[in-house]
């Protein structure tokens, strides 16, 4: 933008907030510039704070009507650039409306604004004896408001299902500035198309929650966490599909493979002594008993499938470490190697063991660090490209293209949670045909034909017109 433009963005912005509710200085900018995908850095023009639905109305009305893009965020933790203003303009930050409007026992519901961070609605819930179950690891910090713009998972996904799963209705501003309701407020509802199925999950392409209505479940009384500690990645893969084929359903099956086990060990929670993976695997339920019978099955089958170790977390702060040390995961990767991209790919449970053979197998070829972690049991695996430097691009991109043919290959989706965005955009037509990204497209553009809101996200550069 021109300064000129800018200069009358910002004034148009003061008179619909308040000077204190507009930025343009050059840290502020700075720090809306970037997320946590390594992606690119794109730094906003101008960075407003709205507090009220009306407010992020009239910011959405006022940039259509400069002709100035803008872009939704939260606390900018997304993992695929889905936050980032690729095209400069006005970053919209929703982190002031953070507000927990009503927690009610009696439906089992929440509703919240969407600057809640994750943990704060989790925390609340629990004291009320309800339970939220997304557990997207950066709970600590990230939002509610962005856990819905990118449908986001987490460990607990597993046996609990993604945020779409908790989403029963949306305060949603369109593009245009349009406030609508949609959803409901009860479990069951199938009056006209299902909009929070398409709303949650559009990466902040097709507008923007300012109040979200979430299911809640009763809290299970006990939960009980064992981690296992195998030779190799192998057996812990193999392990992981045989429980799934027991009959067991934990409500999270985490692998930590040997380079991710490196980039934590010691860190607030030792692992083992040459530990070749981990598997942190939790059960919950009413009958505590009942809990320790279904992790002493578990801890069996793991057995037979050559766990040296089976450690059952004695207090809850054990527990709570080891949780801490996985939450860890990937910030500490980046000790380890000044680089690194983060895959999130997902592949039928079946095929657990032969990804992880594959992925291995890759960065031995290319001679690239592979460091695989994640939500195994969902088959949701973080594999992530550890390197030194610009020069290795070249290689990594080789290494990006030849794991996700691998995963699509086997029927699997290239993106489990962190979204398309930026990060993979130029890979959605790997796994999605023509006419669906044509379709695609076309909701785009019915729901903002000026393509100012969030522009450049999800579909292929070569593809937008
Ligand atoms: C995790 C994030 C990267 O599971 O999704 O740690
Ligand atoms: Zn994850």
């Amino acid at each position: 933008m021109t300064e000129e433009s800018v200069a009358r963005a910002h004034d148009a912005l003061v008179e619909v907030l308040s000077p204190g509710q507009v930025r343009r200085d050059e840290s502020t900018r700075e720090s809306y510039s970037r997320d946590e995908s390594d992606a690119g850095v794109f730094p906003p023009d101008l960075v407003v704070f709205p507090e009220s639905t009306t407010q992020v109305s009239a910011v959405f009305r006022t940039c259509q009507a400069l002709g100035v893009p803008f872009t939704p965020c939260g606390a900018r933790s997304g993992k695929s650039g889905g936050s980032l203003p690729l095209r400069g303009g006005v970053a919209v930050s929703l982190e002031r409306m953070n507000r927990i409007l009503d927690v009610s026992v009696e439906d089992l519901t929440a509703v919240v604004q969407p600057g809640v961070v994750t943990g704060e609605l989790m925390r609340v819930a629990e004291e009320k004896g309800l339970f939220y179950p997304p557990d997207p690891n950066s709970w600590e910090f990230c939002t509610l408001g962005g856990n819905v713009a990118e449908n986001a998972g987490g460990p607990r996904a597993l046996k609990y299902g993604v945020t779409r799963d908790y989403v029963l209705g949306l305060e949603w501003v369109l593009p245009d500035g349009e406030v609508l309701r949609v959803g409901r407020r009860t479990i069951k509802g199938v009056a006209g198309y299902d909009l929070v199925g398409l709303f949650v999950g559009s990466e902040g392409t097709l507008g923007v929650a300012t109040e979200i209505t979430l299911q809640l479940i009763p809290r299970p009384r006990h939960v009980k966490t064992a981690l296992v500690v195998f030779d190799s990645v192998h057996g812990a893969a193999r392990a992981i599909t045989a429980v799934l084929a027991a009959g067991i359903l934990p409500r999270t099956l985490e692998l930590i493979d040997e380079t991710a086990l490196e980039a934590v060990d010691g860190r607030g929670f030792n692992f083992p002594p040459g530990s070749g993976a981990a598997v942190i695997a939790e059960v919950d339920g009413n009958v505590e008993e009942g809990l320790f019978t279904e992790l002493a099955e578990l801890g069996e089958i793991c057995e037979r499938h050559g766990a040296r170790e089976v450690l059952v977390a004695q207090d809850e702060s054990q527990r709570e470490k080891l949780w801490a040390a996985r939450r860890l995961v990937s910030r500490a990767l980046r000790a380890l190697k000044p680089h690194k991209i983060s895959e999130d790919i997902v592949v039928p449970r079946s095929r657990i063991p032969d990804i992880i053979l594959a992925l291995k197998a890759l960065g031995e070829e290319l001679g690239l660090r592979v460091a695989t972690y994640g939500h195994a049991g969902d088959g949701n695996l973080h594999a992530n490209i550890l390197y030194d430097g610009p020069h290795q691009r070249p290689l990594v991109e080789t290494a990006i293209l030849r794991m996700l043919e691998l995963t699509v290959s086997m029927g699997g989706t290239i993106t489990g949670e962190h979204g398309v965005g930026l990060a993979k955009r130029e890979y959605l037509a790997m796994e999605q045909s023509e006419a669906l990204l044509r379709l695609q497209r076309r909701l785009k553009h019915f729901f903002d034909p000026s393509d100012l809101l969030n522009p450049e996200k999800i579909f292929p550069a070569l593809e937008r017109s």
